[in-house]
């Protein structure tokens, strides 16, 4: 299976990379670090060469820029090579809700799918950011119907994904978008057991046809975003 690197300095060696084509989920509370993971993993892929589409729902491309420039990533540049492109769900969602007044269709409302056609064709590679704010409305069946849905189009087109719930999200939700997906990790922080003090720490829920450590692996963010140090003990 070909893999796309996550760019995170010690991961990659734990999984291999990331499955190509496949989606993988990302959680964790407000805080973990979602946010410049995905921003960490859409530069690895751009430097991959893959064209990669960020699709941001909580923050617009400006703040994302911003961010980004704090680890050394100039995203700028990316973009003007073509290799990155940015989609602020936002202007999406103005546009839903026009469209739901002008024709009165109230079912559009959380509609994954929609995302897909904003997706250009020759894109590789696409990160969610996130999904939670956008379906807060729905019912848990519905969400279950068009969380679906959403993976079955990444999947039909190709796409390698990464798809950042919020921890928001109901546990219900969670569950069954947990299910849909290829691979799903959890960012969270935890009180070291030996050292008394908080740490972050991540926690490959699942990755299939990859062999992954069932602990806990300690991550720090730093100067140069996510990284995990001791890798070589687990
Ligand atoms: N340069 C940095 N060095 C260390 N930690 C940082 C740095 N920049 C941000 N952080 C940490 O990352 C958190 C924000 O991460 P973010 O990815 O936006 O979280 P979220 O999971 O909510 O998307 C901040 O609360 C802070 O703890
Ligand atoms: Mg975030």
């Amino acid at each position: 299976m070909q893999r796309v690197e996550s760019g995170i300095k010690g991961l990659d060696e734990i999984t291999g990379g990331f499955p190509q084509s496949k989606s993988i989920l990302v959680t964790g509370d407000a805080g973990s670090g979602k946010t410049i993971f995905a921003l960490q993993f859409a530069r690895s892929s751009c430097l991959q060469n893959k064209k990669t589409f960020y699709i941001s729902s909580e923050e617009d491309e400006n703040d994302l820029h911003i961010q980004a420039d704090n680890f050394g990533w100039d995203l700028q540049v990316l973009k003007k090579d073509g290799f990155l492109d940015f989609l602020e769900l936002s202007e999406l969602n103005a546009q839903l809700t026009e469209t739901e007044i002008n024709i009165g269709v109230e079912s559009l409302k959380g509609n994954f799918a929609q995302i897909i056609q904003e997706i250009p064709s020759d894109v590789e590679v696409v990160v969610i950011d996130s999904l939670g704010s956008h379906s807060t409305k729905l019912t848990a069946d519905e969400f279950r119907d068009r969380f679906a849905l959403l993976i079955f189009e990444l999947k039909k087109r190709g796409l390698t994904a990464m798809i950042v719930l919020e921890s928001s999200t109901s546990k219900e939700f969670n569950e069954m978008a947990l299910f849909t997906v290829y691979g799903a990790l959890h960012l969270m922080k935890r009180e070291n057991p030996y050292t008394g003090r908080r740490e972050r720490v991540l926690d490959i829920v699942k990755m299939r046809s990859t062999d992954t450590p069932i602990e806990f692996i300690p991550y720090q963010i730093g100067s140069d975003g996510i990284f995990i140090y001791s890798y070589e003990e687990i």
